[in-house]
């Protein structure tokens, strides 16, 4: 079984490390039995699984409750829970109850967003025994000061910036730090800067692997397609034509046929 110190042995090995997001056991099944190297329960799920506009509205107790089904379905993964909106800025405490619920639900490692203010709490999580992977670039849970899903870290100094911030992380103890949505040549920076293995959504092939949303890789919402993320199914419209044949055969009355289910005569008692 594949585990967290194997991240960056594949980085020194030059292995491309391989992450998709999940949030229920029935895809986590599916996973489990893949080639994937690790599942991300993102806070994502709060636009992708609950149907809100930002991962501002997730909560310590919906990761914990979807890390817990992605765990049944997936015994065998590495999983990696996101600290959700602000379960990290209360306080010590409050943060280490998060990591406690996100752990204790079956996740390996935890995610946790920017650097800025982070670098204590980062330190005591692995000083605790639990392995933190950072995050960033754009940021989701920082939507309202972005003014939007923006591309960052776009001028040299905020490239130099995050190349900084991406260091300190390293020093603080990280595993491993997710990219989202940078230049490429700021995250093929980044990712020879660090000893650890960086993990990019957005920004081009020079990090350590990638990480897609499983509903986009998987094509499930007709109406959210960024450019970075490659469809590899249309389930959207697979789903929609099996659930138009199913209705269409229960109307004739093709569903259900003989073989799909039991029939027994019972004589009517005289
Ligand atoms: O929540 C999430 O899905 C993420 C990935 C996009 C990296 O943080």
């Amino acid at each position: 079984m594949k585990s967290i110190p194997d991240f960056l042995k594949w980085k020194a090995d030059g292995r491309a490390i391989t992450m998709v997001t999940c949030y229920d056991a029935a895809t986590a099944k599916i996973l489990n039995a893949s080639s994937v190297d690790s599942i991300l329960v993102g806070d994502s799920c709060a636009m992708v699984v609950h149907g809100y506009d930002s991962t501002v509205h997730a909560t310590v107790e919906m990761i914990a409750t979807h890390t817990a089904a992605v765990r049944r379905g997936a015994p065998d993964k590495v999983i990696i829970a996101d600290l959700p909106f602000l379960s990290n800025r209360k306080g010590t405490e409050i943060a280490m109850d998060a990591v406690d619920q996100l752990m204790k639900a079956g996740a390996n490692a935890v995610k946790l967003e920017r650097r800025k203010g982070n670098i204590q709490l980062i330190e005591h999580i692995v000083d605790s025994g639990v392995p933190v992977m950072g995050h960033l670039g754009l940021t989701p849970q920082s939507v309202n000061a972005f003014g939007g899903f923006k591309m960052q870290a776009k001028s040299d100094a905020a490239a130099r910036a995050l190349i900084e911030d991406a260091k300190m992380l390293e020093l603080a103890g990280c595993f491993s730090v997710v990219l989202e949505c940078i230049p490429g040549d700021v995250a093929a920076q980044v990712t020879e800067a660090l000893t650890i293995p960086t993990i990019g959504i957005g920004c081009g092939p020079e990090v350590s692997g990638q990480v897609l949303v499983v509903n986009d890789l998987l094509g499930m919402d007709r109406s959210f397609q960024p450019r970075f993320a490659r469809k590899y199914a249309n389930l959207a419209e697979t789903i929609g034509q099996a659930v138009d044949s199913y209705c269409a055969d229960v109307q004739s009355k093709a569903f259900p046929a003989a073989g799909e289910y039991s029939s027994k005569l019972v004589k009517a008692a005289s």
